[in-house]
């Protein structure tokens, strides 16, 4: 091969070397973390990502996953991907609130029905639009992804609002979620993801908030004697990057990660359900929590106790997201 170079023309010579050279480009990595367990609808989602880019852009694109908060969690995770050290998460939507407190129309409780309704309201303009609301921070959407509907767990049944009285429970970083345990009269301790476990298990909160997904998954059962089924909420995500990195993906390898992506989030969306029922029923027969399910006229109560947030936090959101978040339910 090198002596067959030497007798071509430079020109040919450097078009060879260069085509070569080219071809022997490392691949563009995009490091994907997030802090929850591989077998959850996140955690697969991240999986079937890597998987699609790998047999679609072998060589051109790889992906490295980093599960269960082992690269950044909670506390660091957003300013590693502004700081491009990580270029792909997918957190919960409640834990942008120090980018925009629009999101925040996704912890208002019982403002959704359930999982359908959230997704109906993902598809509208107004939400599109949330995925742009943080480019000038350097944190660029992509796609919404779901986990599941939201039970509360604590070391008692909690079937009307005032049994949660006194109590402290874990929340994720959130004044809609601190003002929704404060109008109960408990406390709202914001902490890690990660830390969950052991702050429950060690006693400093009684209870939490989270879909069977994440219950299962963290073993949050084994600390938790209740899980009242409120559905009271979701925990949806955000499929982010940062804009700089993201656009200087060449552009034919860009719209076939994106294509990717679209694919995954259907996906994600179409198995979250199916593995919250199978995380519910895996968490009942293990046997170590009690479920409270509540009447019409129970659900009813912690509804009217919750409601008065939706115009608490309004002015923030904007009235045009809640409008259009208003109208999502088939009721
Ligand atoms: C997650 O599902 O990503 C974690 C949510 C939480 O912090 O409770």
């Amino acid at each position: 091969m090198f002596k067959s170079l030497l007798t071509l023309p430079l020109t040919a010579l450097l078009l060879v070397t260069g085509t070569a050279l080219a071809e022997g480009k490392a691949p563009i990595l995009i490091k994907f973390s997030h802090v929850v367990a591989e077998d959850t609808p996140k955690g697969k989602g991240a999986l079937l990502f890597k998987k699609l880019v790998e047999e679609r852009l072998a060589g051109e694109v790889k992906v490295e996953v980093y599960p269960n908060s082992t690269l950044f969690g909670d506390a660091n995770e957003l300013e590693a991907l502004r700081n491009n050290e990580v270029q792909m998460l997918a957190p919960s939507l409640s834990k942008f609130e120090p980018f925009t407190k629009q999101l925040q129309v996704f912890d208002l409780p019982f403002l959704f029905d359930d999982l359908e309704a959230v997704k109906r309201f993902q598809k509208r303009e107004k939400s599109r639009d949330l995925l742009r609301t943080m480019t000038a921070q350097n944190i660029y959407g992509l796609a919404y992804w779901n986990n599941g509907m939201k039970q509360l767990s604590a070391n008692r049944p909690l079937p009307k609002p005032a049994d949660a009285k006194g109590l402290a429970f874990r929340i994720q970083p959130s004044a809609v979620l601190a003002a929704q345990f404060t109008a109960l009269g408990a406390k709202a301790v914001p902490l890690p993801f990660a830390e969950t476990f052991k702050a429950l298990q060690g006693g400093s909160v009684q209870g939490t908030e989270g879909p069977w997904s994440n219950f299962a998954s963290q073993k949050l059962d084994s600390v938790q004697p209740y899980i009242t089924e409120t559905n009271h909420g979701s925990i949806n995500y955000m499929l982010v990057s940062n804009p700089k990195f993201w656009t200087s993906i060449p552009y034919k390898t860009r719209t076939e990660l994106e294509a990717i992506i679209e694919e995954v989030s259907q996906r994600v969306g179409d198995e979250a359900e199916q593995i919250n029922q199978r995380d519910r029923e895996a968490v009942l027969a293990a046997g170590r929590t009690k479920l409270v399910s509540l009447s019409a006229d129970e659900h009813a109560a912690w509804r009217a106790q919750m409601e008065p947030l939706w115009k608490t936090f309004e002015k923030e959101i904007g009235a045009d997201v809640m409008r259009a978040a208003q109208t999502v339910n088939r009721r």
